[in-house]
C-alpha cells in the first residue's frame, strides 16, 4: 500500500455545496434517442458557453461538415476544403466564428440563394492564444445555409503526428494520425471546436496509393487501397471525435462487426489480444442497450501514440503497449468501447464536465471487466486506480478534485486531473450503485443513455436527471447533500465504498516478506501473476530500496528492460529514486521507444528531481523528441523546464 493518506477535506465531508445551483445551463434536452439534435430555442442556446472555444454556438451551429482533403506526407500537410451546413439560431447574427490553430486560410465562401459560391470576408485574429489557438471570423451578413473554407494545416499541427517510416513497425512507409481530444481538432480542420455542437460528416481524402486512410466513420474492411477514399459518419458527433489515420494498414476481423486495423506485423497479435471484443460488445449491450455505431473496429497505432486509447467512433485508436500477450490490459478496450455509450452517445458539453465522459466510462469499463474476467480482476483494477488517486490528491490541487468544475478552474483542458475525472467519477457511480442496488442503478444508467442519446449535457443536467430518476424515485437511499458532496466538493467522502481484494492481500504479504528478510515470492505464485499483481507488488514498495534489494528483484524478475509498459512505469521511477543506475540504459531506451504519456511521465518526473537525473532526462529527450507526439513533447518539456526553474535541492 502507498503511504500517502487519502486527502479528505473535512470541510468537504461536512459542507453541502452552495455552488450547485449556479451552473451555466448547457445544451437543452432534445427528444430521447433522436440522432438529429433539434435546433435549440435561441434564447436558451445563447446561454451556452464553452470557455475553450471562440465559436458562438448560441448563434449558429454546424449540423454537417463535408471535408475534401489531400494528404501530403512529404509536406506533412492536409489541405483542401471544409464545408459547413449551418443552423442559424440567431436571426440577427452576421458572423461565423470558428476555432483554428496554426492553419493557413486561403479563402472563405458562402452559398448564395442562386446556388453559387461567393467569396466572404474573413479575418484570422492577429494573436494566437496559447491554449485556444486563433479565432477565425467570417463575415456572413446573409447567414448562408453553407459556408466553405479552403485551408492548409501546419506540419506542426498539435492534433496530428507525422511519422517517418523509421518510426513505424514496418519501417517502410510513413504514417500519420490525429488526436483531436480535447481541443486539437481545430489544428487540422477550422471548425466550431466545442462539444456543445454536434454534426454529421463526410470526407473525401486523397493520399499516396500505398497508404490506407481511415477515419472515425464507415471504414470498409474491404476498401481498395487506391489513394482515393470516401467516408460518411451519419451520426452526429462532437468535434473531438473527428479522427483520421493513414499508413500501411491492414485489417483482420475479430467478429463480423468488429476487427483490428494495424501495420501488417502487428495485426495478428493485436487480433489475438483483443479477441474478446465481441463479448465486450455483447456485455455492454445487455447492460446499457444497443450499440448504435454500426461497426466497432480498433486501430493499433505506433508506440508514439500519446494516449492509451481514444474512443473515436467506429474506430477506437489504441496504443500497442497493451499488447502484452495475456490479455491483462484489455480493460483499455472495455474502456474505449464503453465510451460508445458514455461520451460518444451522451457527451459532456464542456471539458470541465469531463467526468461525465471519463468517470461514467471507467465505471462501465469495470463492469465489463467484471462480467468477462471476474470480480477479483475488476477489483484489482479499482484498487490500483484508487491508490493512484490517493497519491495524486494534495492540498494544492483541491480545485481539480471536484467532479463538476467551475468556469476558469481548468485553464488547459489537457490538464484535467485524471484521478478526479476517471477514478473519483467511477467511484461516485459505484457509490450510487451500492446505495440503490445494482438492478436499479443499471436501469437508471440505461435510461440515462437513452434519454440523452446524441446530446451534449452538463453535470447539472446529470444531477437533475438523477434527482428525478434515482433520489426521488427511491427515497431514503441517498440524500441530496451526499449526492452534491460527491459532485461539487473536493476530496472523496469518508463513507465512500471500499474494496477488499484478497488477491492483493496475498501480494501485500509477499512484499512484506521480501522487505523483512529478502524472501522472494515462490515462482509457483509469481508464475500466475498478471500485470495487475506485478504493478501492485512494485507500487507498494517503500519510496526507495537499497541496491541489494533492487538487484535481487531484478535478478529474479527481470524488471529492467521489461516489455510491459505498466510494469516499467512503476519500476523505473523506483530505480531512479533508489539510485539504481544500472537501469539507466534501459530507462533511456524505454523513454525513446514509447510516447504514451501515462507510461513515461512518472519516470521523467522522477529523473528531473536530481541534477544527474535531469541530465539523463534531457539527453534522452533530445534523442526521443523527433519521434514524440506534440502532446508528449509538451509534457516532457514542461517537466524539464519546471525542474530547471526550481532552485537546486
Ligand atoms: N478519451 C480518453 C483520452 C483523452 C482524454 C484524450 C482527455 C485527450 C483528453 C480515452 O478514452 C482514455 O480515457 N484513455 C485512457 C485509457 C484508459 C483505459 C483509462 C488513456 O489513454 O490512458
Ligand atoms: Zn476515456
Amino acid at each position: 500500500m502507498r503511504h500517502t493518506p487519502l486527502m479528505l477535506s473535512l470541510a468537504a465531508a461536512l459542507a453541502v455545496s452552495a455552488c450547485a445551483k449556479n451552473e451555466t445551463p448547457a445544451t437543452p434536452a432534445t427528444p430521447a434517442a433522436s440522432s438529429t439534435a433539434a435546433a435549440a430555442p435561441a434564447t436558451q442556446a445563447a446561454a451556452v458557453t464553452d470557455e475553450h472555444s471562440f465559436s458562438q454556438p448560441g448563434k449558429v451551429r454546424t449540423t454537417d461538415l463535408a471535408l475534401d482533403l489531400a494528404l501530403d506526407f512529404a509536406k506533412k500537410t492536409l489541405s483542401g476544403t471544409a464545408t459547413y451546413t449551418l443552423d442559424w439560431l440567431d436571426p440577427t447574427a452576421t458572423q461565423l466564428v470558428l476555432d483554428t490553430r496554426d492553419l493557413t486560410i486561403a479563402k472563405a465562401e458562402g452559398l448564395g440563394a442562386d446556388g453559387k459560391w461567393a467569396p466572404l470576408q474573413f479575418k484570422l485574429a492577429d494573436t494566437a492564444d496559447k491554449v485556444l489557438g486563433t479565432k477565425l471570423t467570417i463575415e456572413t451578413p446573409e447567414r448562408p445555409k453553407q459556408v466553405r473554407v479552403t485551408y492548409t494545416t501546419s506540419p506542426n499541427a498539435s492534433g496530428l503526428q507525422w511519422l517517418e517510416p523509421s518510426m513505424t513497425a514496418g519501417k517502410k512507409q510513413p504514417f500519420m494520425f490525429s488526436q483531436s481530444q480535447q481541443i486539437h481538432a481545430r489544428s487540422w480542420v477550422p471548425l466550431q471546436d466545442t462539444p456543445i455542437v454536434r454534426f454529421s460528416y463526410t470526407a473525401h481524402v486523397t493520399a499516396p496509393k500505398d497508404a490506407m486512410v481511415l477515419m472515425s466513420a464507415d471504414n470498409d474492411p474491404k476498401a481498395a487501397r487506391d489513394g482515393d477514399y470516401s467516408f460518411k459518419m451519419p451520426q452526429k458527433i462532437p468535434s473531438y471525435l473527428l479522427a483520421i489515420a493513414a499508413g500501411d494498414l491492414v485489417f483482420q476481423p475479430i467478429t463480423d462487426k468488429a476487427g483490428v486495423w494495424a501495420e501488417p506485423g502487428t495485426v495478428k497479435p493485436a487480433a489475438t489480444e483483443f479477441a474478446d471484443t465481441g463479448k465486450m460488445i455483447d456485455t455492454a449491450e445487455k447492460l446499457y442497450g444497443p450499440y448504435r455505431w454500426d461497426r466497432y473496429d480498433i486501430l493499433v497505432l505506433p508506440p508514439s501514440f500519446p494516449y492509451g486509447g481514444m474512443e473515436n467512433p467506429r474506430l477506437t485508436f489504441a496504443t500497442p503497449t497493451v499488447i502484452v500477450g495475456d490479455k491483462s490490459l484489455v480493460s483499455l478496450i472495455a474502456h474505449e468501447l464503453a465510451h460508445s455509450w458514455s461520451g460518444n452517445l451522451v457527451t459532456f458539453s464542456t471539458a470541465k464536465d469531463a467526468w461525465l465522459n471519463e468517470g461514467v466510462t471507467s465505471y462501465v469499463e469495470n463492469r465489463i471487466v467484471e462480467a468477462l474476467y471476474g470480480k477479483p480482476r475488476s477489483d484489482m483494477e479499482l484498487v490500483i486506480n484508487r491508490n493512484e488517486l490517493k497519491a495524486e490528491y494534495n492540498e494544492e490541487n483541491t480545485p481539480l478534485q471536484k467532479l463538476a468544475g467551475k468556469p476558469g478552474e481548468l485553464k488547459d483542458p489537457d490538464d484535467n486531473l485524471s484521478s478526479t475525472v476517471y477514478t473519483k467519477g467511477a467511484w461516485f457511480m459505484q457509490f450510487l450503485e451500492q446505495r440503490f442496488g445494482r438492478e436499479n442503478f443499471d436501469a437508471f444508467l440505461r435510461g440515462y443513455f437513452d434519454h440523452f442519446a446524441f446530446q451534449s449535457i452538463s453535470s447539472q443536467q446529470f444531477a437533475d436527471y438523477a434527482k428525478a430518476n434515482l433520489l426521488d424515485k427511491y427515497p431514503g437511499k441517498v440524500t441530496q447533500e451526499e449526492f452534491d458532496q460527491w459532485l461539487y466538493e473536493p476530496g472523496v467522502p469518508s463513507d465512500a465504498p471500499q474494496i477488499a481484494s484478497p488477491t492483493f492481500d496475498a501480494i501485500d504479504a509477499a512484499r512484506k516478506a521480501f522487505l523483512e528478510d529478502g524472501t522472494l515470492p515462490s515462482s509457483d505464485a509469481t508464475g500466475k501473476w498478471t500485470t495487475q499483481e506485478w504493478v501492485h507488488f512494485i507500487e507498494g514498495m517503500p519510496t526507495t530500496l537499497n541496491l541489494k534489494q533492487m538487484e535481487a528483484l531484478d535478478a529474479a524478475y527481470k524488471f529492467t528492460g521489461t516489455p510491459n509498459g505498466e510494469i516499467a512505469q512503476r519500476w523505473y521511477p523506483l530505480a531512479v529514486r533508489s539510485g539504481y543506475t544500472q537501469a539507466n540504459e534501459a530507462i533511456s531506451a524505454f523513454l525513446q521507444k514509447i510516447g504514451r504519456r501515462k507510461l513515461i511521465m512518472p519516470t521523467y518526473n522522477e529523473l528531473v528531481k536530481t541534477p544527474e537525473g535531469l541530465k539523463l532526462a534531457e539527453a534522452t529527450f533530445a534523442k526521443a523528441k523527433p519521434g514524440y507526439h506534440p502532446i508528449t513533447t509538451g509534457s516532457v518539456q514542461a517537466a524539464i523546464d519546471g525542474a530547471k526553474s526550481k532552485p537546486a535541492q
